[in-house]
């Protein structure tokens, strides 16, 4: 397989970031900025944050969520250990729930199972470029009054319901590393419509500064 997608334009893009000085995200008006505006817009959410990896991108929501030591988090059974390890970063507990068996995307039975009075939040993982069953989840989770992040790392422009995957649960994370739909090499994103989610997540990913 050709790994030869890269042409004249993302040449000239590298060569205006080499020019420019400034590789890391630096200030607004950068490349890392007007991406993340980019992504705003093409999802329609209020806030993205570009991160360093898909992982640091799961990491960044789930502390964004607000999860305190001991909480609960609900991760799909079969999801990669990149779902769960993010949780125990942020304090929290992963606690696994089965999937269903023809697609491998979390079950409302799953989360009925692993649901406890410690849960506070729920990570649906899209997977394979499959939309997960918002409709059901989000009653389940609203149900047991849970958050709910998206991962989004394999459904990026992935529709459920005519709506964009990544638009519908509290928080959404995506993967940007070469494997995925849309790549930088590496790097992943945040995004929500929630200030304070967005405003921890910042916080999360930038050492405390905001
Ligand atoms: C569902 C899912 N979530 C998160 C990640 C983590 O992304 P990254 O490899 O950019 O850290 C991956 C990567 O394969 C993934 O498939």
């Amino acid at each position: 397989m050709s790994l030869k997608c890269f042409g004249e334009e993302e040449m000239a893009n590298l060569r205006e970031v080499i020019e420019s000085g400034q590789l890391w995200r630096g200030m607004e008006g950068r490349f890392t900025h007007r991406f993340e505006q980019a992504m705003a817009a093409h999802l329609g959410r209020r806030y993205v944050y570009g991160v360093s990896s898909g992982t640091a991108a799961n990491e960044a929501a789930v502390t964004g969520l607000g999860i305190q030591p001991g909480d609960e988090v609900i991760c799909p059974a079969t999801a990669p250990i990149f779902v769960s390890l993010p949780v125990f970063a942020a304090g929290g507990i992963p606690v696994f729930a089965d999937v269903d068996p023809r697609t491998l995307i979390i079950s409302t039975d799953g989360i009925e199972a692993a649901v406890s009075e410690r849960t506070k939040a729920v990570v649906v993982v899209h997977l394979f470029g499959q939309p997960a069953p918002m409709d059901e989840l989000l009653q389940a989770a609203g149900s047991h009054r849970l958050k709910v992040v998206e991962d989004c790392a394999q459904a990026y422009d992935c529709f459920y319901k005519g709506k964009k995957a990544g638009t519908l649960g509290d928080v959404t994370c995506f993967s940007l590393q070469q494997s995925k739909h849309i790549t930088s090499g590496e790097g992943g994103i945040v995004a929500t419509d929630d200030p304070e989610i967005y405003r921890r997540a910042v916080l999360c990913s930038n050492a405390g500064m905001p």
